[in-house]
């Protein structure tokens, strides 16, 4: 009886231990500069009392540079599972307490380990960063480790959902984890990430930039794109995370759970028959459209801030998780630059490789014209969209609102890249081109001979002659590339049924390694 009592004594003293990371000074310090710790994070983000931790005794091997002296119980990262909202989840969380959260091999066994088992298991890799980057006395080693985690992202990516937050730095290589992960969320204030930091871009470029200003949580929101949802605080950062969870499936061999709706499928929208402006280049707000007919206006939009020429987010019809792809007349109107075309490739491809369907909204004037476009590799990144609506094989809706011009007629989600049902609004207008700019081409001869005010005359008359003609979504409804022109204000349920007509889709892409998309 004595004896376990000594044992049991001693366990719970080294797990005292191991709790206290690098020490109080250390997590005063981090408090200090208004962070919580690692393992305060994890209380704070999931379930009460789920946790389970994995390897809580693990120190680092090394001894030089005076780490004989210097050990501590976890090696800087505290891993395990867990649950949220019911829901078995794997996750790590780098404590910046010791040695700055630096990652050396064992800290990198540790985070291989629980990717392993959750890639086993089927389950969501949620990775709180906080982390001055390669453990510096470990040398190579850290560098091996690195590359052991990015080996299992690469390998997870598309199998389990991978979800990164950065807390703190995430600097150098460390970057390149959260980077193939499949969502970012940084926090203002306190996260940054950059491949170099200020001291060497000084070196390099001769920039004078602080941390803030080369990879803060605004730059990476608005400039690279980097970042898929900037929290306001830690808190605010950990309920994204949960939501985010509550639309995506376990694994990609599972579907989301539907939740119960109690927000009426067959809800009628009046002020949708009255969304669309009646002069055709008048922008509206097309979030406020997804809003009127998701479950309970309730959208979760990703990358708000990055090309908001365009929106991607998740929402919800009769309870069943949906990628929602939206063109923002509000914005640039809504044309599709080289931003916005990775930005919905993207989301399309991670919407495919969850089974999670897609409704397009459209209403596209084309793809943005100009040297800085073309220059930036338009057609390169255009093809981007191009391919992955038409290698996705969930179930696609497509509703186009008012304009559907050229190439971005076919690339969004039209019949012909394997859209499942397309539907038109009365407002629809489907045509290879806008008004002006096809008058401009066909009459260009005639129109040299005349002077301004003929001139402005003659377009005037020819571009009503051309809309009458195209601008509407009959010519193509008569082909059937249109399966039907609804009521706006039916848009909620037309979707809901579409979506419950394609419940069981099977459909496949030829067997091949993968495709070659034009990265
Ligand atoms: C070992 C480190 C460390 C590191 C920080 N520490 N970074 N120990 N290796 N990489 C230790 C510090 O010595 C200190 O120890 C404690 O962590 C806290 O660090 P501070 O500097 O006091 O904190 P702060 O002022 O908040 O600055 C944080 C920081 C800074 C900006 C992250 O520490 C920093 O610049 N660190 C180096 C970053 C870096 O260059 N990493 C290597 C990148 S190259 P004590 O004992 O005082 O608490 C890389 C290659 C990977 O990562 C490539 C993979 C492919």
């Amino acid at each position: 009886m004595e004896g376990i009592e000594k044992k049991l004594k001693l366990l719970h003293e080294m797990r005292e231990k191991a709790r206290l990371g690098g020490g109080e000074r250390r997590i005063a310090a981090q408090h200090g500069k208004g962070k919580y710790t690692a393992r305060e994070r994890i209380v704070r983000l999931v379930d009460d009392g789920s946790f389970e931790e994995f390897d809580m005794f693990v120190t680092h091997r090394e001894k030089d540079f005076g780490l004989d002296k210097q050990e501590y119980l976890s090696d800087g990262v505290v891993t395990g599972h867990a649950t949220i909202n019911g829901r078995q989840i794997a996750l790590f969380s780098q404590d910046f307490t010791v040695f700055g959260g630096s990652l050396s091999e064992m800290f990198a066994k540790k985070i291989c380990k629980i990717m392993d088992f959750a890639i086993k298991v089927g389950i969501p890799v949620i990775g709180l960063n906080d982390s001055g980057g390669a453990r510096i006395q470990e040398g190579v080693l850290s560098l091996a480790g690195y590359a052991d985690v990015f080996l299992r992202n690469v390998m997870a990516s598309g199998v389990v959902p991978q979800i990164s937050a950065i807390l703190g730095p995430c600097a150098g290589g460390a970057v390149y984890s959260p980077a193939i992960t499949d969502f970012n969320i940084m926090t203002k204030g306190i996260s940054y990430m950059f491949v170099t930091g200020p001291k060497v871009v000084k070196t390099v470029t001769h920039e004078d930039v602080t941390p803030e200003e080369l990879g803060g949580s605004s730059v990476h929101a608005t400039k690279s794109g980097v970042a898929h949802f900037v929290a306001e605080n830690e808190d605010d950062s950990f309920e994204l995370i949960r939501k985010l969870l509550s639309f995506l499936p376990q694994n990609n061999l599972e579907e989301t759970p539907p939740v119960s709706c109690d927000d009426p499928i067959n809800r009628i929208e009046d002020d949708l028959n009255y969304s669309i402006p009646s002069d055709p280049n008048l922008p509206y707000d097309m979030r406020g459209i997804i809003e009127m007919v998701v479950d309970h206006a309730d959208f979760l939009e990703v990358r708000r801030r990055w090309a908001p020429n365009i929106i991607v987010g998740f929402g919800r019809f009769n309870g069943r998780a949906t990628g929602i792809i939206a063109n923002q007349p509000a914005h640039l109107a809504g044309v599709l630059d080289n931003k916005a075309s990775r930005k919905a490739a993207a989301f399309i491809r991670f919407c495919d490789a969850f089974n999670i369907p897609i409704v397009t909204f459209e209403d596209v004037p084309g793809f943005m014209p100009g040297t800085v476009q073309e220059y930036e590799g338009i057609i390169l990144n255009g093809a981007k969209l191009l391919f992955a609506y038409a290698e996705a094989t969930v179930p696609k809706i497509t509703i186009i609102t008012r304009k559907a011009y050229g190439g971005a007629y076919d690339v969004m989600g039209s019949k012909h890249l394997r859209g499942d049902l397309n539907y038109a609004w009365p407002t629809a207008e489907i045509a290879v081109m806008g008004p002006r700019g096809a008058v401009e081409v066909l009459y260009g001869r005639e129109m040299k001979e005349m002077d301004d005010e003929q001139r402005e005359k003659f377009l005037i008359e020819k571009e009503n002659e051309y809309r009458e003609k195209f601008a509407n979504p009959y010519n193509a409804a008569k082909m059937g590339f249109i399966d039907d022109v609804i009521e706006p204000r039916n848009t909620r349920f037309r979707i809901i049924r579409g979506l419950e007509s394609l419940a069981g889709k099977r459909d496949t892409n030829y067997p091949r390694k993968h495709g070659c998309i034009p990265l």
